[in-house]
């Protein structure tokens, strides 16, 4: 069942009714100020750090669920309702929701009005635009009561939720004209300040929270609205909000638009007042000149879906089959930029006040990104690098705004360090730009410990190979990828966090993981080391590769599948002799990646074993047998009901690599079987069961031992988009950049038996034409009409076009 469509032509996800099983969201911006939005017009806005610089308040986890929006009340006579249906929840006579690229529109109709509102931040601004039309369908004239809504958080969005002794004393606004100001501590430490406009004359406004809704309605209904009246209220503590009250007579077919906008402003220090006790605000008069007409905002809108016209043209693909194509070439890319953005800090799932940039999650990130903001992907890698430790270990998270590792969570995640390799090869391949390899990167943020950014990737490598076990195997630390399975911890106390506490400092649990891992970035990292001058150590660094891959296969192959890993005590994990929890996805995903086994037999076991014994309908589920009970030596993972999260939940994060260790083999079928299962766009068919949003990625699908078998949990920032943009894009498809050229090694299923690719890479572009017989035979490439051998095509200059036929 579906509750919506896609318009592939408009670039959108058409919501049809209101009634969707959770509020299923959009992303508003792509610089500085981001906002969250539903298909209802709920959700909030921050400016970069959505703790500390939170504009306006959402309830999470609330009741009813989704409270908290821009929220524009049209009353109409004795009745009033809201255009995306919630608040009020009055039924419309029509319903739609568009949610396109960083923007969204909401169309409600009822009583013979139209309300049309268009959500957006435009390029360049640190501004949300609203734009509210009203239509007259009806044969008479009419007179409404247009009501905006926006509740200011009181910035700190940790202390607003927290410190009410302090902040119901705090809030302070001021109003001028059309537009109101939130100045709540302007007169102290900050000097910035958020501003609620309209580009309309008012019949009235309220800025007090309770003098708007009564003391005990809700946002259905407004005591404002109800009366038709807004209170001139002028907050002082308690709650300050933002709400314009706007009179509108609409003749027969008349159509009338007015322009909400909501900013964010910093002045300097020596700027901060216009006259004592006035705030300044020339900025803020400047911003909301730029978006004071509809022309002004047709043109920032147009500009908007130009920018991702242009971003999204760097791949592009026509399969004849529209949802993989749409996965390609619209939403899982877009996807890929909101993680980019946002990391793990802001959805509908992460509050924005707990998690920063992780380490490794931000390396991973990279991957899907890199080849649309490659600049930008440049300066990030240069921000995570900096927070690594001399060591080379590295913070787990590191805070936005400050960009230093974060305290609370530390370092120890051993698997961190190489992601750092990875996340760097992939932009360096994408680019060429070796130049970056030099770049001096302090260490643990402290310029005086600086170093070329190779030597970080040197001291990620060895930091693996000086922390190997009593099998030389990479010893786990608190956790490697899978951040649950914690083998140092032994956790019995509630309350504390499994992944900081405990951590005994016995060097014996170890990590096939991390072995695969360390396997599969060696050549990467030697590859770079070669392009340094330093022959030396990639001679090295491959031999310590084959060395890692000759240990896994003696003391990390159980037979019929790679091992996970060895406990505290020495015992295995992920083996056919454990009681629960036999067989794990991650090192069988990762080892093959590496190649290992690949020769002697062992990754088509392996495979075929997660065939067997992890494949669903809905997705590879992490592992088998689901724990039952709680194991104090394996940590979190056996603390969640069976079916959920790390214990047997189906990850979309690490599917991929299954995915692309089955196009190392050659098995285009199950490698495009196992995409498709995991893919929004395929799985809106079944959007009462999946019940998130079908256009992005969710980081889980509850497993076959969940009750609720298929059902999507934590949708948009997770590493699924980067590693499954990646799986289809550059193994299944197979186009994908190297140090020395394009390859172009597809791996298809049958049912894509024509694919066309335009690829644009360091400034010239590549149009791959593919002609796909059959399963997992070697591609046979004609560049620009003349055969070559192998796979790998030599970069061509900037501004230059080839042609690539390929036979399959
Ligand atoms: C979750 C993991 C997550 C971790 C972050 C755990 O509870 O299950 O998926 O990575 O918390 O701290
Ligand atoms: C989510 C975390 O952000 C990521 O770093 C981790 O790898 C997965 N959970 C799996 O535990």
């Amino acid at each position: 069942m579906r509750f919506g469509h896609f318009d592939d032509e408009a670039r959108e996800y058409v919501i049809t009714t209101p009634r969707t099983p959770r509020p299923w969201i959009n992303y508003l911006g792509t610089e500085e100020l981001f906002g969250l939005v539903s298909h209802t017009g709920s959700g909030y806005t921050f400016y970069r750090d959505a703790r500390f610089r939170r504009l306006t308040r959402y309830r999470y986890n609330s009741v009813p669920t989704d409270a908290g929006g821009r929220y524009f009340y049209i009353r109409d006579g004795n009745d009033f309702w809201t255009p995306g249906w919630a608040p009020v929840r009055r039924e419309l006579d029509r319903y739609e929701c568009r949610h396109g690229l960083s923007y969204t529109v909401i169309t409600g109709e009822r009583n013979g009005i139209r309300a049309e509102v268009l959500c957006f931040v435009p390029l360049g601004a640190a501004a949300e635009v609203h734009r509210v039309r009203l239509t007259n369908l009806s044969g008479r004239p009419r007179t409404l009561q247009l009501f905006s809504l926006a509740e200011f958080c009181l910035w700190n969005a940790w202390d607003d939720q927290t410190n009410y002794q302090r902040n119901l004393s705090i809030g302070e606004v001021e109003i001028d004209g059309s537009a109101i100001y939130h100045t709540t501590e302007y007169r102290e430490r900050r000097s910035h300040f958020a501003v609620y406009a309209v580009n309309a004359p008012l019949a009235g406004f309220d800025t007090d929270r309770e003098s708007f809704l009564g003391a005990w309605n809700g946002w259905s209904e407004p005591q404002a609205v109800v009366d038709g009246r807004s209170r001139n209220s002028v907050a002082s503590g308690w709650s300050p909000i933002g709400s314009h009250q706007l009179a509108m007579d609409l003749a027969p077919g008349e159509e009338r638009s007015c322009v909400f906008v909501l900013g964010y402003v910093e002045n300097p220090a020596d700027e901060k007042w216009e006259r004592p006790g006035v705030v300044n605000k020339a900025r803020a008069r400047e911003l909301l000149a730029r978006f004071a007409s509809d022309a002004q905002v047709d043109a920032a809108l147009a500009e908007l879906k130009a920018y991702w016209t242009v971003m999204l043209s760097s791949y592009r693909v026509a399969t004849g089959d529209p949802r993989v194509d749409r996965m390609v070439n619209i939403w899982n890319p877009y996807n890929c930029m909101v993680t980019f953005n946002i990391s793990r800090s802001a959805s509908y799932f992460e509050t924005g006040i707990g998690r920063g940039m992780g380490f490794r999650d931000s390396n991973q990130d990279l991957l899907g990104f890199v080849h649309l903001v490659p600049a930008r992907a440049r300066e990030r890698i240069l921000d995570i690098a900096a927070t690594q430790l001399p060591d080379g270990s590295a913070y787990h998270q590191y805070q936005p705004l400050t960009k230093r590792g974060n305290n609370d969570i530390g370092s120890g995640f051993n698997d961190d360090p190489l992601w750092l390799i990875e996340g760097v090869a992939a932009y360096v391949e994408e680019t060429g730009d070796l130049a970056i390899l030099d770049e001096s990167v302090p260490f643990d943020n402290d310029p005086a410990i600086a170093a070329p950014l190779f030597e970080h990737l040197k001291r990620s490598f060895h930091h693996v190979l000086a922390n190997l076990g009593p099998h030389s195997l990479p010893l786990i630390g608190r956790a490697d990828w899978n951040d649950c399975l914690n083998l140092n911890c032994f956790s019995e106390t509630p309350d504390e966090s499994f992944q900081t506490t405990g951590n005994r400092t016995g060097r014996s649990a170890e990590s096939v993981f991390i072995a695969g891992l360390f396997v599969h970035a060696a050549p990467l990292y030697a590859a770079l080391a070669e392009t340094v001058g330093h022959a030396g150590e990639a001679v090295a660094a491959r031999e310590h590769a084959g060395r890692m891959a000759r240990t896994v296969l003696a003391h990390g192959w159980d037979g019929e599948w790679f091992l996970r890993a060895y406990d505290f005590f020495g015992n295995p994990v992920g083996s056919a002799a454990c009681e629960e929890g036999q067989i794990f996805i991650e090192p069988q995903g990762f080892c093959v990646m590496a190649g290992i086994g690949v020769a002697e037999g062992q990754a088509r076991k392996a495979l075929d074993a997660v065939k067997a014994r992890l494949a669903t309908p809905h997705g590879i589920v992490l592992q088998q047998p689901a724990y039952t009970r709680y194991h104090v030596e394996l940590g979190e993972i056996s603390s969640y009901p069976p079916g959920y999260k790390e214990n047997a939940g189906v990850f979309c994060h690490n599917n991929p690599w299954i995915i692309i260790a089955e196009t190392v083999i050659g098995r285009g079928e199950h490698a495009f079987e196992y995409w498709r299962k995991l893919a929004p766009a395929f799985r809106e068919e079944i959007s009462e069961v999946h019940r998130l949003e079908p256009y992005a990625y969710a980081q889980m699908i509850a497993g076959r031992d969940a009750p609720r078998h298929g059902e999507a949990k934590n949708s948009w920032l997770t590493g699924a988009a980067a590693w499954n943009y990646v799986a289809i894009t550059q193994h299944i498809l197979g186009v994908r950049p190297e140090l020395g050229g394009l390859r172009v090694h597809p791996c298809l299923p049958k049912e894509l038996p024509e694919v066309t690719i335009t690829r644009r890479c360091r400034g010239a572009e590549y149009r791959i034409a593919i002609r796909n017989r059959g399963d997992g035979g070697a591609p046979a490439l004609r560049v620009n009409s003349t055969p070559i051998a192998g796979t790998l095509v030599p970069w061509a200059p900037p501004g230059t076009v080839v042609e690539i036929e390929v036979e399959v």
